[in-house]
């Protein structure tokens, strides 16, 4: 704890907006002696989720210029729609200290620059749910006045919370097709994969949670050893066995062309709100 303290800095983390993502985030920092949980203060509106940062030790409060004049580096996360006239009511107490992190799906960063004092330190960033375990898959884009020294100190306390990679904001809506809504369609396989094994008998139980451990293995196999997915996929098949039965039934259904499908439906969905 002692080491924690002493990595966090006495950092005063903020969030205006105080919902999954938040807490999501704001987990991960605590878990990880980022930030110790007094120094983060959460703003909302209502009581309904901001009883849960007071669960994990962090102060909050309904103004959202009280996150602004007490942290220097703040988080948005309102929904997206509701983010413009929240800068707005902010901008007034913006400083060249802040550095101000949206994380808001399809809100561009020329969107929040114009919406911010000139010169404001900006940076976007597309995180995913899975944040809440630190099992995160974030990217981030930074404006035009956030620096290396920005992005530095944002990606070093969102690893915390995951993977974060810094790439060209015109990637951070392909990442939002991919892995913000990824989580659904993963959701989806993996209830598709436990339903089949309830078909053939296994009670429902058990059969979600292999199919849920299945992924994660999977995955783990894939990130720890570099592996591109077909080469894993071409071990697992032995001529004439099962896996190559099963995969061309896959195959019939359109599973490759519909996942696809839907990484591109969510993107341009991403890119139409983003024009907004
Ligand atoms: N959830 C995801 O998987 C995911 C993935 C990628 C990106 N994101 C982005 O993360 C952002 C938040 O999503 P979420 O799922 O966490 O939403 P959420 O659970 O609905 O939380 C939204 C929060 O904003 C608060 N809020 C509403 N009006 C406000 C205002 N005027 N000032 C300050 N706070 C206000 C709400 O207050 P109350 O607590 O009073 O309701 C709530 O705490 C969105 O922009 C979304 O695009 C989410």
């Amino acid at each position: 704890m002692a080491a924690a303290a002493a990595e966090s800095g006495g950092r005063r983390v903020g969030f205006v907006g105080a919902g999954r993502m938040a807490e999501a985030i704001a987990h991960g920092l605590i878990q990880a002696g980022k930030v110790e949980p007094e120094h983060v203060l959460a703003s909302a509106p209502s009581d309904r989720n901001l009883c849960r940062f007071q669960a994990m030790g962090c102060q909050t409060t309904h103004s959202n210029l009280e996150v602004l004049h007490s942290c220097p580096l703040v988080f948005f996360a309102t929904k997206p729609h509701i983010l413009p006239a929240v800068l707005v009511e902010v901008a007034p107490a913006v400083t060249a200290e802040h550095i101000l992190v949206s994380v808001a799906a399809g809100v561009s960063l020329s969107t929040l620059e114009e919406l911010l004092p000139p010169k404001a330190r900006v940076l976007r960033v597309s995180p995913n749910l899975p944040c809440i375990v630190q099992e995160g898959a974030m990217v981030m884009a930074r404006g035009c006045h956030a620096g290396s020294y920005e992005a530095q100190l944002l990606r070093s306390l969102l690893e915390a919370c995951g993977q974060c990679e810094e790439v060209p904001e015109a990637q951070v809506d392909i990442h939002t097709g991919l892995s913000g809504s990824g989580v659904a369609f993963v959701c989806a396989f993996s209830e598709a994969l436990a339903e089949g094994a309830v078909k053939m008998g296994m009670p429902s139980g058990l059969a979600h949670r292999i199919a849920a451990q299945t992924l994660l293995g999977t995955a783990k196999v894939l990130l720890q050893k570099g592996q591109h997915p077909a080469q894993l996929r071409t071990d697992v098949c032995t001529p004439g066995g099962t896996t190559i039965y099963g995969l061309h039934a896959l195959e019939q259904g359109g599973l490759r062309a519909a996942a696809m499908s839907a990484v591109e439906a969510a993107t341009c969905r991403a890119r139409e709100l983003s024009r907004k």
